[in-house]
């Protein structure tokens, strides 16, 4: 092979390529167009110059729908302590055993060119290259979420971002959703403490929210919660440091990883894992497929088992960062999803979408390649690029034999029993307790009950007056004090009320 015939990705910054088209014909200038003499139309015999406009027109592929705006590096993740007892996935089973890694940071309601210093929970996804396929966490950096069926996100997400009559953010659907589904108040607690404005990727935690099943040796199972610690300590911005930020430099979070990474000041997280077996959340207090609840650390103590380090940044942001594509349902022997509704949907969701976003065949894309897959009944489709898996069968041949390997599945499942049933949760008293546990953790860190204060009314304020209202009950709900509070700092704020005449352009909400 000659060196103008190698992939463009091998060639070497201080080798000069010869510029061609994209057929790889040699191309004397690359502004250079064909046209009929100097001053006549251009001809469309001209491939260069159609092709590069054409491929231009087509540079933008959809952004996720969620979590558009991000940032991702790669790293390793090392078994730091023996859990042998508690796990038989392969990546976890020898201390000192190393896992190459990729991770993607984001904010979850704005687009792709949105402020990182948003006021948002924050995405948390790593893949794991694991030697018995890929493994993703896509998690949040908030160990709960703002419901617990599935059905809503769709349309809790519609609220936080734009208006479809107005365009523009609106802080009545925001709050009008939230006040009349207070099954969120754990999370708004979260979102609306200081943590809810991370200073950098770096400095926030990363939880996987949800249960999930670690099957033992003997085919038993235990309930797992996982939590990533930031090793460079919780950092957050006030309200104000992350407005200002929006402004002067929306891209903070990006540079500061991307920085970071190539000074060599390697970010790092330990992880840890609660775990709870089947009899234990029997009795627990906490339903624990329930997302808007945590289990309590002192309950249910931290087990350190790992860390995850972020050692080198993409070459190619689009191809290595855009182009990941995280599922929940990307998952290796040994670890099974729990019942938890809002992850079952998950487990659709994802590849569902990655299939519109980037295609059938995006376990293709080097980023989202495993290790080893061999799976040649799925077959053709739009950019097979692999080889399409040659001459191999495309169904299961007496002509080609494969080894089917048994998988640690556990012997111990739940038993579930009982009629189909069309299923709403109601919100009651127990929704209180844990928004009520973080205000009180609040209140142990000096200015933080401030904060929040200041955080919610700065926001609540451009809401209509009768959300305001239920918004000030909802706090009641969880600290009678905090509802006065709130009440009192964003009336303050609030614009007088317009005459019946007046209206808005939301006015119909
Ligand atoms: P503790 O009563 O021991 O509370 C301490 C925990 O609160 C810390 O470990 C920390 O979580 C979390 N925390 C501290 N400051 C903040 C903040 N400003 N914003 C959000 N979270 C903060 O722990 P419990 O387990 O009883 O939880 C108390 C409350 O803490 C919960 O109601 C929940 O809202 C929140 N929390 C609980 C987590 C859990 O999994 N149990 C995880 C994170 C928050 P961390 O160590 O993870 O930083
Ligand atoms: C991204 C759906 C709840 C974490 C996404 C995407 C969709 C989605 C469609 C875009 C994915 C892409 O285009 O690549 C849903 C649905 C949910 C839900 C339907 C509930 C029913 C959650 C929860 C968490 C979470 C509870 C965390 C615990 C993430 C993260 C990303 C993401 C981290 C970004 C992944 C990346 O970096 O590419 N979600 N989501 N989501 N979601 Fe969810």
């Amino acid at each position: 092979m000659t060196a103008d015939s190698k992939p463009a990705s091998t060639f070497r910054y201080n080798e000069k390529p010869t510029y061609t088209t994209s057929n790889g014909c040699p191309v004397r200038h690359p502004e250079e167009f064909q046209r009929i003499g100097q001053n006549g139309p251009i001809l469309l015999q001209d491939f260069h110059l159609i092709d590069l406009l054409a491929h231009f027109d087509r540079e933008r592929i959809p952004e996720r729908v969620v979590h558009a705006k991000g940032a991702g590096a790669y790293g390793e993740f090392e078994v730091t302590h023996d859990i042998s007892d508690i796990t038989t996935i392969d990546m976890l089973k020898t201390v000192g055993k190393k896992t190459p890694a990729v991770a993607r940071f984001s904010t979850v309601g704005g687009e792709k060119g949105s402020a990182d210093s948003a006021r948002d929970p924050r995405g948390f996804s790593v893949k794991f290259y694991t030697d018995e396929g890929n493994w993703d966490w896509v998690y949040n950096n908030t160990p709960v979420f703002f419901l617990r069926e599935p059905g809503k996100f769709p349309l809790f997400i519609h609220t936080q971002k734009r208006n479809p009559q107005t365009n523009l953010k609106d802080a009545t659907m925001f709050w009008d959703y939230l006040s009349t589904h207070q099954e969120a108040i754990h999370q708004v607690m979260t979102l609306f403490s200081d943590r809810g404005t991370p200073y950098s990727y770096r400095h926030m935690n990363g939880y996987s929210g949800h249960t999930f099943k670690w099957i033992k040796k003997d085919g038993t199972f235990n309930y797992v919660q996982i939590h990533l610690k930031t090793d460079q300590g919780i950092k957050t911005l006030n309200n104000e440091e992350a407005g200002k930020l929006a402004g002067d430099n929306p891209d903070w979070h990006t540079q500061d990883l991307f920085e970071a990474i190539q000074k060599g000041d390697y970010p790092s997280w330990t992880v840890y894992v609660q775990v709870l077996s089947p009899e234990q959340a029997e009795k627990f207090r906490w339903n624990i497929f329930d997302l808007t609840k945590v289990w309590p650390q002192k309950e249910v103590p931290l087990r350190p088992f790992g860390k995850l380090t972020l050692n080198k940044n993409p070459e190619n942001y689009f191809a290595e960062i855009e182009q990941a594509a995280f599922s929940p349902s990307h998952l290796v022997p040994g670890v099974e999803p729990s019942a938890d509704p809002v992850l079952q949907s998950r487990l659709f969701s994802y590849p569902d979408t990655h299939r519109y976003r980037l295609g059938v065949n995006y376990q293709q894309i080097p980023v989202n390649a495993p290790l080893r897959a061999f799976n040649p009944f799925q077959r053709d489709g739009f950019m097979a690029v692999n080889g399409n898996y040659g001459a191999n069968p495309n169904y299961p041949s007496s002509y080609r034999q494969l080894t089917y390997k048994p998988v640690r599945a556990t012997n111990d499942h739940e038993k579930w029993v009982g009629a189909a049933v069309s299923y709403l949760s109601e919100v009651t008293a127990e929704d209180y307790v844990q928004a009520k546990g973080l205000w009180d953790v609040l209140g142990r860190q000096p200015g933080q009950q401030d904060n929040f204060v200041t955080n919610v009314s700065t926001h609540l304020a451009a809401a209509k007056e009768d959300t305001r209202k239920r918004t000030y009950e909802m706090f009641s709900n969880v600290d009678k004090e905090l509802g006065k509070r709130i009440a009192e700092a964003t009336e303050k704020l609030a614009p007088a009320p317009k005459s019946a005449a007046a209206g808005s352009a939301n006015s119909r909400l």
